[in-house]
């Protein structure tokens, strides 16, 4: 059984699974699956969109049998292009424990255009504790450090309607590293 990877490579493990780059027409089945990943914020359409049609290089589709069961999105940070933002994870319930949301941000990660990429950011709140156990599994196959501090505050930025978003610094790492990672 294989994996099909957006590079062309196969790894393991489960039947029918393919991880690749979105394209504008899974625009609307994104959107439903993040709507079924609740703490996740709902985007409109437009906005997956566009994540799947102008950031797709940095984005990454889990098809399971054919069905969308996960989604990455992240962008380079323009004045800072070695650094990818990673926006949001989501993995469908049906579809959780198989190391999809890891194998979808290395997959990004692995392509060419993170050639140069040697840091990795992402925001999670402090009551998110599967997105931390994914990000922290992350910074230990990169056998690297992770750097926490507040990015978005609760009342300066949220107005006290949503918690604070606490970026969390995963780096430096080299291309040798991801490629160990993603061989
Ligand atoms: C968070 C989420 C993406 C995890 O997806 P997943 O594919 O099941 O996670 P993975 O199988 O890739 O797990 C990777 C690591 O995270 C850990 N992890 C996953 N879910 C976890 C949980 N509920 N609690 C603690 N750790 C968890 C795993 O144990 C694994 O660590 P390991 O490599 O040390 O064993 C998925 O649960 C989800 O979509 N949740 C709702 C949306 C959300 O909160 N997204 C994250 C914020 S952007």
């Amino acid at each position: 059984m294989k994996v099909a990877t957006s590079d062309g490579k196969s790894k393991s493990k489960t039947k029918n699974l393919v991880i690749r780059k979105p394209n504008s027409t899974d625009g609307a089945a994104v959107n439903e699956l993040i709507a079924d990943c609740k703490p996740l914020d709902e985007n409109s359409v437009y906005c997956n969109l566009l994540q799947c049609s102008h950031f797709a290089p940095t984005c990454a589709l889990a098809e399971l049998n054919g069905e969308v069961v996960g989604f990455v999105s992240g962008y380079l940070v323009p004045e800072t292009p070695e650094r990818l933002f990673i926006w949001q994870v989501a993995v469908s319930p049906k579809a959780r424990g198989l190391k999809l949301g890891k194998r979808m941000i290395l997959d990004i990660l692995d392509r060419g255009v993170c050639h140069d990429v040697t840091e990795l950011h992402t925001t999670i709140t402090t009551s998110n504790a599967p997105s931390q156990g994914v990000f922290r599994s992350v910074a230990r196959e990169l056998e690297t450090d992770v750097n926490r501090k507040v990015l978005f505050d609760r009342e300066k930025h949220f107005d006290g309607a949503a918690a604070s978003e606490i970026l969390w610094q995963i780096g430096p790492f080299e291309r040798v590293d991801v490629e160990r990672v993603a061989a």
